[in-house]
Formats: C-alpha cells, sequence, structure tokens
C-alpha cells in the first residue's frame, strides 16, 4: 500500500518524480535540480534564413529551458522586445500561451510568418508597437490577464553601432547590423544612463503586467565601448532593484556561456581587448509584499 508520503508523487521514470504540489514549474525534482546551475554551455542551431537578417536573436531552445522552469504548461509569457519571435515560439513548442511587443515591421512580420509555419495550439500573438507603450498595446488587443513569466532580451545599448568585425562581416553580407533607425528604438539611444532610465521605465510598465511572485529574466550584456566596460548588465540590475513601489527582486544571474563562438584577434600586441563569450541571464522577481514593507 502507497504511503501518504508517496501518493504526493508520480514517478516519470528517467525524468525523476515529479511533486504534484509544485506551484512554480512541472519539473521533476531532478530537472529543477539540473537546471539551478549558475552557468550553462548553450550551442544553438544554426540560425534559419529568414532568422539570420536580425542582428541579434536569442535561441528558441534556450528560452525553452528557461519558460519551462519558470511556467506550467497553459500559462502565459510575456516579452516587451520581441524581435523575431523566438520566446513566443518557444512558449508554443511548450505549449504555453504568450505576447510580445516588436518596434520594427519587418522583425514583427518575419516573427508572424514563423509563428503561422509552426501552426500551434497555443494563443500566441505578436504586436506590432512601442514598449514603452505596452500596457496600452495590451488593453488595445485585449489582453487583460496578467502574465506568468516574462522573459526578453532589450537592445544592448548601442552595442550594435559599433563598428566591430563581427559586424562588418554582416554587412559585407546585406545583412542588418542595426535594428532600425527610429528614435523609439531604445538601442539608438547615445547617452548610457538615458537608456538605463527609459528601459527601467519600460520594466516599471512590466511589473503591473506581471502577477504578484512571477519572475522575469533579462538576457543582457556587459559592452565595450570607446577602450572602457560599461557594466549594462550589473546597471540593469541594480537599477530595476530601485523603483519604488515597482522594484524588482533580483534573485540570481545564470551565465550562457557561448563556446561555440569563434575568437577573434582583438588588441593583441597591444592592450586587453576580451572576447566576450558569455551572456547574463539576470533573474529577477515581482515580490508586492516586499514593496509595501518598504514604503511603511
Ligand atoms: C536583442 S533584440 C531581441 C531579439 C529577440 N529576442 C529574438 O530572438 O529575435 C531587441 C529587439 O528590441 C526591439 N526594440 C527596440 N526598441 C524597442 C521598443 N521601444 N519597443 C519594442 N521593441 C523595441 C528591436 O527592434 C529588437 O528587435
Amino acid at each position: 500500500m502507497k504511503s501518504e508520503k508517496d501518493s504526493k508523487y508520480i514517478d516519470l521514470g528517467e525524468r525523476g518524480k515529479l511533486n504534484l504540489k509544485n506551484k512554480l514549474n512541472d519539473l521533476t525534482g531532478k530537472e529543477w535540480i539540473k537546471f539551478s546551475k549558475s552557468w550553462f554551455i548553450h550551442t544553438p542551431p544554426r540560425r534559419k534564413e529568414d532568422e539570420v537578417l536580425h542582428p541579434a536573436k536569442y535561441p528558441e531552445s534556450l528560452v525553452e529551458e528557461f519558460i519551462t522552469f519558470f511556467t506550467k504548461e497553459n500559462d502565459f509569457v510575456l516579452d516587451p522586445f520581441l524581435g523575431t519571435g523566438s520566446t513566443l515560439i518557444a512558449a508554443g513548442k511548450v505549449k504555453r500561451n504568450g505576447a510580445g511587443i516588436e518596434l520594427s515591421e519587418n522583425y514583427y512580420n518575419t516573427c508572424l510568418s514563423r509563428i503561422n509555419k509552426y501552426g500551434f495550439e497555443n494563443k500566441l500573438t505578436p504586436i506590432l508597437g512601442n514598449s514603452e507603450n505596452i500596457k496600452e498595446l495590451m488593453i488595445q488587443n485585449n489582453i487583460i490577464n496578467k502574465f506568468d513569466y516574462v522573459i526578453t532580451s532589450p537592445p544592448y545599448w548601442n552595442q550594435l553601432e559599433r563598428n566591430s568585425i563581427r559586424q562588418k562581416a554582416r554587412k559585407d553580407k546585406g545583412l542588418d547590423t542595426i535594428y532600425s533607425e527610429t528614435k523609439s528604438d531604445i538601442g539608438n539611444i547615445k547617452e548610457y544612463d538615458e537608456f538605463i532610465e527609459k528601459q527601467a521605465q519600460i520594466f516599471d510598465q512590466v511589473y503591473d503586467l506581471l502577477k504578484d511572485k512571477g519572475y522575469l529574466t533579462i538576457v543582457t550584456n556587459n559592452v565595450y565601448f570607446k577602450g572602457k566596460l560599461f557594466p549594462l548588465a550589473y546597471d540593469t540590475a541594480i537599477s530595476l532593484t530601485k523603483r519604488g513601489s515597482k522594484s524588482w527582486i533580483l534573485k540570481d544571474e545564470k551565465l550562457w556561456l557561448q563556446n561555440d563562438k569563434p575568437l577573434i584577434a582583438l588588441g593583441v600586441n597591444s592592450a586587453w581587448v576580451g572576447n566576450r563569450h558569455h551572456q547574463f541571464c539576470l533573474i529577477f522577481r515581482k515580490e508586492e509584499e516586499a514593496n509595501a514593507l518598504k514604503s511603511k
């Protein structure tokens, strides 16, 4: 006869045991522990033709892992900087619903056609617009429910403007080297501090769209520009924790190690310039109680 302790679990064989009281996801304890490591090496498959035009797409396989950890089946995922729609495609693949905002019509169209090709059963809504108006855009698109999880990769400040060797190779192939020329593209903000503040203002709105105790993952990086490192990942982490009643709780960083990127000669025989082959996945949580306590 099964004891009371045993009936809380379903044995999923190789995957391990699923605790029926798991509040966050549909993973077994074994899978949970595996994901909790603070770094991972992720080698994505080569990008397909319609995806390669975008200068900084993240792999669906990576997003899938995060979504699977931070949500349950049929939950709702949001991406305020949608690009070519990797987040929505990852969401569809693991049977979650989702919505996202993209400013560039080109990338929005790529996203639409990619989603249509898959024919997912879940509801996936890409929206063409400016994330500075994200709350308004959700109302206009009849999205009134709160999201369970947010994952996104905003522009890395002015990183694409740099005339790096990698950018030159893209230019030579006729591929995009910037997202767009419009002023509302936050990747076109010249001043670093202004970028940090604008980015934080958008996440203030995202805060209101996420359910309490929901998580937010931001994939970003520090940026080397004009001979020095701008600590964009660290400043992103700090700035979002200092937003008054909309302060996020920073929970962790998870490092994405890119072991497949070729090394290029940077500063050789002259000075230190690193080959940056990792990215930061910053993990935040919305905890209303913590903000309420602060205001007392
Ligand atoms: C790092 S890319 C995201 C790529 C995406 N994760 C993917 O896999 O395709 C950042 C995206 O933010 C978009 N963007 C920049 N400013 C925006 C804004 N104010 N509102 C909405 N999207 C914006 C850019 O056009 C770009 O596609």
